[in-house]
């Protein structure tokens, strides 16, 4: 089963052809970091501007590097939500139109859905039930993944999402944008154990994550006569280590409730180098199957979608002239739709 795959939920313009949800044939994104630098964040308006100058582009790149032609497509696959709803709305009108000029079904997947599918491109499919800490710039949450459509959120951020504190404490270290690449680069020559920022734990047996309380303590800590001081890669090492002791005291918690037959990372900040070496030496350690997709399917792309797309392909099909994009979808697929 050939899909074309469209992913616009953000500020990255991104088309794929994937097969059987598994061969990523060809998997391009345009990432628009270039226009949102000055800002010091998305615009939403120029994220939109930028995906209806991109996207046909990316989709003819896409077939050509395939080596396909429309015709050997057999369904369409979009991202309906959640995210900006400007910049979905641009895949999703894009998709019904090659969905209903091509006569071919459609397929209307939940972004978050895209990132728990990245570990099963390019690779033998993991089995379930699988425990996913999925961790971007927009969403900081445990995924429970029974099946390919039974997904519950086991605990999720209170307040900033896992990149959203990297790229904010990195702005408050003068760090250009997007600053957690650029904060991870730094930290890797400084001192974790400098300074003891705090570590959040929610109370009782909440799975929940809450960033805001670090990014304020470094803030204060910064504006400071120590911190005036301070070396900021000492103060970007410590921060990172706070944030990936939290996130790993997370996803143990949440396993210890399993059972699970693997862990996955996923997300943006799963491309963090302190957080994955957490994550691999928790799993060695404690003998449990993980699964750390490659960075380019970490971060947002249209070759996830098309996953997750073929492997709930009879509980998302849409209508090419109904579907609407949703910028807040729910999480749960509708019981009735499994
Ligand atoms: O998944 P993604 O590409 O887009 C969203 O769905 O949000 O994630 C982007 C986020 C940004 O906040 C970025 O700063 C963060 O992932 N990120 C990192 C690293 N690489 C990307 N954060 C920490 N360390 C990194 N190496
Ligand atoms: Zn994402």
């Amino acid at each position: 089963m050939l899909l074309l795959a469209i992913e616009t939920s953000c500020d990255d313009t991104a088309a794929a052809v994937v097969r059987d949800g598994r061969d990523v044939l060809s998997s391009v994104a345009t990432n628009q970091d270039a226009f949102h630098a000055k800002y010091g964040g998305i615009v939403p308006e120029i994220a939109s501007r930028r995906h209806v100058a991109l996207l046909s582009a990316a989709v003819e790149d896409a077939l050509g590097r395939a080596g396909l032609a429309f015709a050997d497509l057999d369904g369409v696959a979009v991202t309906a939500g959640p995210g900006l709803i400007g910049s979905l709305v641009v895949g999703v009108a894009a998709a019904k139109a090659y969905a209903f000029a091509l006569h071919l079904p459609l397929y209307a997947v939940n972004h978050l859905h895209g990132h728990v599918f990245a570990p099963f491109l390019d690779r033998e499919r993991p089995q379930f039930p699988l425990l996913t800490l999925l961790v971007s710039g927009g969403h900081s949450q445990l995924v429970a993944v029974e099946s390919a459509t039974s997904m519950r959120i086991l605990g999720r951020t209170r307040d900033d999402a896992a990149g959203e504190a990297f790229d904010k404490t990195a702005r408050l270290l003068g760090l250009p944008y997007p600053g957690g690449p650029a904060l991870d680069a730094l930290a890797q020559r400084g001192n974790p154990r400098a300074y003891a920022f705090p570590r959040h734990r929610p109370a009782g047996d909440s799975l929940d994550l809450s960033f805001s309380g670090l990014k304020t303590s470094v803030r204060y800590f910064l504006e400071s006569e120590n911190g005036r001081e301070a070396r900021p890669e000492d103060v970007a090492a410590s921060f990172q280590a706070a944030v990936v002791d939290v996130l790993m005291a997370r996803l143990q918690a949440a396993y210890g409730r399993g059972p699970y037959n693997g862990v996955v990372l996923s997300g943006g900040v799963a491309a963090n180098s302190a957080l994955q070496s957490a994550f691999r030496t928790w799993a060695e350690r404690n003998r449990v199957p993980a699964y750390l997709p490659p960075p380019k399917y970490c971060t947002d792309n249209a070759a996830m979608i098309g996953a997750a797309a073929f492997h709930q392909r009879r509980a998302v099909r849409a209508d090419p002239l109904t579907l609407c994009a949703d910028p807040n979808l729910p999480f749960e697929l509708p019981a009735r739709r499994r």
